[in-house]
């Protein structure tokens, strides 16, 4: 294992002064959905905004033969198609397309690497790269530990070439099945390359309103000692999607909602919520807290996942008029599956400043609506005054950070009903990103692309974060496995009804958001 350069302490953090040096991105997996919906065209937006460095080529590394003139003409269609900037600019594209190069090699071949090597040291000469490598792997997950081993014996790591230059890698997710398959992924990764050179992605932490819920909470001081369970009732994070499985059934029927959105985003949703102040806002100081919050969440006992988790499948329904089927009618899902598509849990943090504080996390597919939202529903104030007077029960505050889509935050608090009576009615502090900011925010791909560029990993998961959150969703999946099959719930409703009931048992209800 070699240490990676020394990194520019004004290059990390979230607070970076961000200059890029020069880079050849390769994508492994380069003739994929994920390069074509997501990469390519962040890295186009990129361009546009002038943000990629000078030296700067992409070389799409995948098993089907190809021209470059082809690959450019696929990635042109791609980009055409999901740029957030439309119509798409010639000048830009033609630009971008002439540092496009395709490389045709099977995963599993040494010398497909070894060609790769020398074609990398050619562009090197020829667009002054130097050396620098940011590897993608985009792949199905089978293929990592493949080629992360591949790049380290053909000498694409720390190579004689360039010996002072960077090479980094990043991880799609998912980043693995389980805690064990988990380790063996990060086991292969440390045997190649060091922790500072590794980025796990999470592209709910590109997301402009996930970076700031830490600008919320540290840089205004109204929040902050409110923040505990001396105040907050309780904090519900929910992520709810109308779309079904699209296609990933064979995906996802070995993943389910628990492994697919509650291991990685939703944990890093609470992580930045729960956190203590950072001593700073560079990468380590941020992975520190965060890690901390996920080891203060105790791992289920069978029994408290009986208790604590409730598990849906999405059954045929209509939504927006339209027919849809159920999820084990759904292409390469198994017609018996027991796998969630649906799931709410109750987490507790046992540490001073949420001890007793109930987090509840619900994420499903097939919901009425897409919305990500993470609502802190503090306590009601003691009911002496208003409590008793008001012919309407006091509503609590609550502050909810909306993620997507129509990103915000909301206070809600109550307010007097003009008139003689004293009636109280809640109502909304809105501020829109929308109508304060004007322009659209960048794709998350967008700015974890950027931040990889220059070697800035704030944004992406450690590897103590990834295993500990593992371990948490680990419990729950063996505390299911005796347990009944999923509840099944109509498409287009808020999951099954004994996720109403699960929460309702605590005195509290769902928002409807
Ligand atoms: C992915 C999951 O990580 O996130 C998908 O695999 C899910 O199942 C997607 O649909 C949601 O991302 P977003 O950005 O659309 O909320």
């Amino acid at each position: 294992m070699q240490t990676a350069p020394p990194t520019n302490p004004l290059q990390e953090g979230l607070s970076a002064q961000r200059t890029p040096e020069p880079c050849v991105v390769v994508i492994f997996g380069a003739t994929g959905d994920l390069t074509h919906r997501k990469l390519v065209p962040a890295l186009y937006n990129l361009a546009h905004e002038g943000q990629l460095p000078q030296s700067f080529a992409i070389v799409g590394f995948a098993r089907r033969p190809k021209t470059h003139d082809q690959f450019r003409a696929e990635l042109r269609d791609a980009v055409a198609h999901s740029s957030r900037f439309q119509p798409i600019n010639p000048a830009v594209w033609e630009s971008l397309a002439q540092a496009i190069f395709y490389h045709q090699s099977e995963f599993g071949d040494a010398q497909g690497y070894q060609k790769l090597n020398a074609f990398l040291q050619k562009l090197d000469a020829e667009r002054g790269t130097a050396g620098h490598r940011l590897f993608y792997l985009a792949t199905a997950p089978t293929e990592f530990i493949g080629i992360i081993e591949q790049l380290g014996a053909n000498g694409l790591i720390h190579s004689q070439h360039a010996p002072t230059a960077s090479q980094r890698i990043i991880v799609e997710k998912p980043f693995g099945h389980s805690l064990s398959t988990a380790e063996e992924l990060n086991q292969a990764l440390a045997g190649a390359f060091d922790e500072r050179q590794i980025f796990r992605i999470d592209h709910y932490l590109g997301k402009e309103t996930v970076q700031n819920i830490a600008a919320l909470r540290f840089a205004n001081e109204i929040f902050e000692p409110l923040w505990n369970q001396k105040y907050v009732d309780h904090i519900q994070i929910t992520v709810a999607e109308s779309l079904g499985v699209e296609g990933r059934g064979s995906y996802y029927d070995g993943s389910g909602a628990l492994r697919d959105m509650v291991q990685n985003h939703m944990m890093q949703l609470l992580s930045l919520v729960a956190m203590e102040p950072p001593t700073t806002l560079d990468g380590p100081a941020i992975h520190d807290e965060k890690v901390k919050v996920l080891r203060a969440i105790r791992p289920m006992t069978p029994e408290q996942v009986q208790q604590f988790t409730v598990r849906g499948q999405y059954a045929r329904g209509s939504m927006a008029g339209q027919a849809v089927p159920a999820y084990r009618e759904e292409k390469n899902v198994s017609p018996d599956s027991r796998t969630e598509t649906f799931v709410a849990l109750k987490l507790f943090i046992e540490n001073w400043r949420w001890f007793g504080v109930p987090f509840y996390l619900r994420h499903g597919k097939r919901l009425p609506k897409g919305v990500a939202e993470i609502a802190v529903q503090f306590k009601a104030p003691p009911a002496v005054l208003f409590g008793a007077e008001s012919t309407t029960p006091l509503q609590p505050n609550a502050l909810v950070m909306r993620i997507q889509p129509d990103e915000g935050i909301a206070i809600r608090m109550n307010a007097k009903v003009p008139g003689n009576a004293l009636n109280l009615q809640p109502v909304k502090m809105d501020f829109r990103y929308g109508g304060s900011f004007g322009a659209h925010s960048p794709e998350a791909y967008e700015r974890l692309l950027h931040d990889a560029i220059i070697g800035d990993s704030t944004l992406f998961t450690r590897r103590d974060e990834v295993e500990r959150s593992w371990q948490i969703v680990d419990a729950i999946i063996e505390g299911w496995n005796s347990a009944p099959a999923p509840f099944p719930y109509e498409s287009g409703i808020w999951g099954p009804p004994e996720a109403d009931k699960f929460i309702e048992r605590d005195g509290r209800e769902w928002r409807r958001p």
